[in-house]
């Protein structure tokens, strides 16, 4: 039984106190819903999942109701700073300013994911790790927590993508699956995925949105994307 990291950050729930009366029912993602997110858990049935960049929830909240409908013993660590991106803070989309719900001048963007957890009723599942991608690598090498399967959808600029990608590849089990968002679409995360892909000598499968690389005999994962 593989220990939930759930258990080793927190001596108490981290929703204990959270009312999702207080936040908006408010589920905006961005290709949250995709079709290769579901093949990848029904092909790994992974026991622990990462999402580096999570947002409301949506992509979480959407993994959440596959790994139940499957009956996996999984846990879905999601791992943001929820303090929002450039894009978000310079308005370049329309309401993403807005849904940083600052607060005191301060983002409160966390209680909106955490509130949607409740209201879809997937604490069990999903568990917070409220930390920048880079120190939360630290922390989950240092605990030596690997995942089956990691989901990067963080910054979109090349240097902070190219980080991500390396510091979860790193994190992956022997047969571990890297999905990465944006690909193709933000040229900064499509730069790095190619080169993260080139240099590791991994087969990279993608169309605009998405990529997959997996470590499984350093060979294409068989995923419909
Ligand atoms: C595109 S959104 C994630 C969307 C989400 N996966 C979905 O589909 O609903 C990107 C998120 O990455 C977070 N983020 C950006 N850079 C980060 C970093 N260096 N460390 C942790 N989180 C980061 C932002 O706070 C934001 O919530």
């Amino acid at each position: 039984m593989t220990q939930a990291l759930r258990e080793i950050l927190y001596t108490v729930s981290p929703y204990e106190g959270i009312d999702p009366a207080d936040y908006p029912d408010d589920l905006q993602g961005w290709g949250s819903d995709h079709p290769v997110l579901v093949a990848a858990i029904e092909k790994l049935r992974p026991k622990r999942i990462v999402e580096v960049g999570s947002w409301k929830g949506r992509s979480a909240i959407n993994m959440a109701r596959v790994v139940r409908a499957l009956g996996l013993a999984c846990e879905i660590v999601c791992v943001d700073t929820w303090l929002g991106s450039p894009e978000h803070w310079l308005r370049a989309g329309p309401g993403w300013y807005e849904s940083l719900a600052l607060k005191g001048g301060y983002p409160q963007l966390y209680y909106t994911f955490m509130s949607n957890v409740i209201r879809h009723g997937f604490q069990d599942i999903v568990t917070p790790m409220p930390m920048t991608s880079e120190s939360a690598a630290v922390v989950l090498a240092h605990l030596k927590i690997s995942f089956d399967l990691a989901y990067i959808d963080a910054a979109h600029e090349y240097a902070p993508a190219k980080r991500d990608f390396v510091a979860y590849w790193d994190l992956l089990t022997d047969n571990g699956t890297m999905i990465g968002d944006d690909y193709i679409i933000w040229p900064g995360v499509t730069q790095a995925a190619n080169e993260f892909a080139l240099e590791r000598r991994l087969n990279i499968v993608g169309e605009p949105g998405k990529f997959v690389v997996s470590k499984a005999g350093g060979a294409m994962p068989s995923i419909k994307l």
